[in-house]
């Protein structure tokens, strides 16, 4: 009995070592409360530093692992799928116990991830769902039907459309076709939207109203721009255009400059209602400046930080927290997902969303 006694005692006390200890490692850097974290490494694979947000988000996840004890091998892939897959191989080889993965192509992962599936690896889809395998276990995002609402909602409510008014003009630009989220940025808009285009209170000259006739390849500007250029110069030369459905801030960006170079923007010929997504510092200037009408806010910082929570329990053998777990079917499975809530930001709020919060400073929106 006594030497049970014992043996569990010491098997406590090695525990106790290896996972009671929070505070600092023996080399005096900062440790994980409850983890031996100090030797495991986390993969961090963002799809571009093209795009104001993934460079917040790969940073913020940096800082915040590194200042748990992680070792951080942060990626970023331009947007190309090979090197997407490349940079995930390396990690694995490197080692690594957990992979975030920002997806290019939610779709294309499913072999490099067998990979780290067969090493034990636990892999987190962040913000962008991976398809088709069961080698992602985990998915931390914001709401994205939710933040396709919020713009559908906008757009009702500044044209009045409850109660009763129209018809007015509409044009939808969205995100490409492999971005899992289009669905639901689309889908949340065309919720709101769909019975206003129906009863003839919105109408869309252009005729383009799915998802492939309204996708902007890669969220690339610039094919936003040269889209709504096209549709422009078919139907919009002497009608007028009230409004543009906008996934997110880089299309608004593009179809803005669209709409700029035929004379949009002054008194005669004002600005559509144009929404976004992301709150990037161009856009909340354009919003001041009244050539956006509003955006989404997704604080990135919230979902870094609920994704270093998730690694943590990993590290843990822990389950992560998860919120939803009926939502997000990647084809093979229901992946356990957490969402963040978005919240709609304009000209009336972005003072106290964006910057009280510390999220910019006054001078980054100068
Ligand atoms: C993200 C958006 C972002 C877009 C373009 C989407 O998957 O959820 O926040 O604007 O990709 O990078």
């Amino acid at each position: 009995m006594k030497k049970i006694i014992s043996l569990v005692l010491s098997a406590t006390l090695v525990m106790t070592a290896l996972i009671g200890c929070g505070g600092a490692n023996s080399d005096g850097e900062p440790q994980a409360e409850g983890v031996e974290s100090k030797d495991i490494i986390v993969g961090v694979s963002m799809p571009t530093k093209s795009l104001q947000r993934w460079n917040q988000d790969g940073a913020n996840m940096e800082v915040s692992l590194k200042a748990k004890g992680y070792k951080v091998d942060l990626q970023f892939a331009e947007n190309e799928v090979e090197t997407q897959v490349n940079q995930i191989e390396n990690m694995i080889t490197k080692g690594a116990k957990v992979l975030v993965v920002g997806s290019i192509d939610g779709g294309a992962l499913s072999s490099v991830l067998e990979d780290a599936k067969a090493e034990g690896i636990k892999v987190i889809a962040y913000d962008r769902l991976i398809m088709n395998t069961d080698a992602v276990n985990y998915y931390a995002t914001f709401d994205n039907f939710s933040v396709g609402v919020i713009q559908g909602e906008y757009i009702e409510e500044k044209l009045g459309l409850k109660d009763g008014a129209g018809p007015f003009n509409i044009e939808i630009a969205t995100g490409p076709l492999d971005d899992n989220n289009v669905v639901y940025f689309y889908g949340g808009a065309m919720s709101i939207l769909q019975p206003y285009i129906d009863n003839g209170q919105l109408v869309v000259k252009s005729g383009q109203t799915t998802r492939e006739q309204c996708a902007t390849p890669n969220w690339d500007e610039k094919e936003a721009q040269s889209r709504m250029d096209n549709i422009i110069t078919a139907n919009y030369t002497s009608d007028k255009l009230d409004a543009v459905l906008c996934s997110n801030d880089s299309v608004s960006l593009g179809v803005q400059s669209s709409l700029k170079s035929v004379g949009f923007g002054t008194a005669d010929k004002p600005m559509p209602i144009l929404t976004g997504q992301d709150a990037n510092i161009a856009n909340v200037k354009a919003i001041v400046a009244g050539d956006q009408s509003m955006s989404v806010f997704k604080d990135t910082r919230a979902l870094s930080e609920k994704v270093v929570e998730m690694v943590d329990s990993i590290a843990n053998q822990k389950e992560p927290e998860v919120n939803d777990t009926e939502t997000y079917n990647n084809g093979t499975y229901v992946v356990p997902s957490y969402l963040l809530k978005p919240e709609f930001v304009d000209g009336s709020n972005y003072k106290s969303l964006l910057i009280d919060s510390g999220y910019y400073t006054e001078d980054q929106l100068k």
